[in-house]
């Protein structure tokens, strides 16, 4: 059996932590990423039968049993992960229809998966019916798409024109543009569906006065989504209090779907 700390998922998994704490994204335990694995590529590094505990998750995800995910732990510092992944990362394997989660490894002090567990399993289970190749759930607090959240209005429509206005590749890179939830009791399985619910249409969720949700094939794709949602949003708070002068025009965002063969969300730009 090798060994789990120089298993590509948990050096990934550890280096995006702590990119994501350097990025500001996730102060104190702000933040959590689930990420799901093949059986075939935990079973180099772990004796899948040998379950350490099992642990109850209060809601039900039948497509995902059997399941495996490396996620983080529930009041965990991102920027501490590097440190101790053992202690800060757990790896669990989903049965009983979603209804328990067995732990195979990590949460070394008892703790246990991040309290966003129902948002995440539900938006695993939701964006894998849109696309099978969908790996990574991630949640963080970035500022800008946070203070956006108090001084603009929630419309997704207007909240993704804005975002897409503020820098040329926005489109290109979430062409089907941000879902937006108002503001909801975080942690609980009504914001999990609701959440899931928002992926179905969309890679990015916000969630208001919070912060945000993004999902991917992989790490990096995930963390470049939010990124670039992230810089946009920047953008929207440097000039939102000036004059605007000049704008990305919705002809030169249709070029840009064009140029690039993307298809921008249906009734988000004016037609021409
Ligand atoms: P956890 O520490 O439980 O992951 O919670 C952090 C967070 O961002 C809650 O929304
Ligand atoms: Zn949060």
């Amino acid at each position: 059996m090798k060994e789990i700390l120089n298993a590509p998922f948990v050096v990934e998994m550890v280096r995006m932590a702590t990119n994501m704490y350097a990025h500001g994204w996730d102060e104190r335990n702000g933040g959590n990423i689930s990420y799901m694995l093949s059986e075939a590529q935990v079973a180099e590094y772990l004796d899948t039968s040998a379950v350490l505990r099992t642990i109850p998750t209060g809601f039900e995800a039948p497509v995902l049993e059997g399941k495996y995910f490396l996620v983080t732990g529930t009041g965990k510092y991102f920027k501490n992960v590097q440190y101790a992944p053992e202690v800060n990362l757990g790896l669990i394997r989903i049965i009983e229809g979603g209804k328990t989660a067995e732990l195979l490894w990590g949460f070394a002090d008892g703790g246990r998966f991040t309290s966003e567990f129902p948002a995440h399993m539900m938006s695993h289970a939701a964006r894998l019916a849109v696309d099978p190749d969908n790996r990574v759930v991630m949640h963080c607090h970035p500022a800008n798409l946070l203070a956006m959240s108090y001084v603009h209005s929630l419309d997704e429509r207007a909240f993704t024109r804005t975002l897409w206005q503020m820098s040329t590749e926005c489109i290109v890179v979430f062409p089907e543009g941000v879902n937006v939830l108002p503001w909801m009791l975080c942690g609980t399985n009504e914001i999990g569906e609701a959440t899931a619910e928002k992926m179905a249409t969309a890679r990015l969720v916000v969630w208001s006065q919070h912060g945000i949700y993004g999902v991917g094939r992989s790490l990096d794709e995930t963390f470049g989504l939010i990124e670039t949602a992230e810089k946009a949003a920047e953008i929207y708070m440097k000039t939102a209090h000036l004059p605007i002068l000049n704008t990305i025009t919705d002809e030169a965002l249709w070029q840009l779907a064009d140029f690039f063969k993307v298809t921008p969300r249906d009734g988000f730009l004016s037609a021409r």
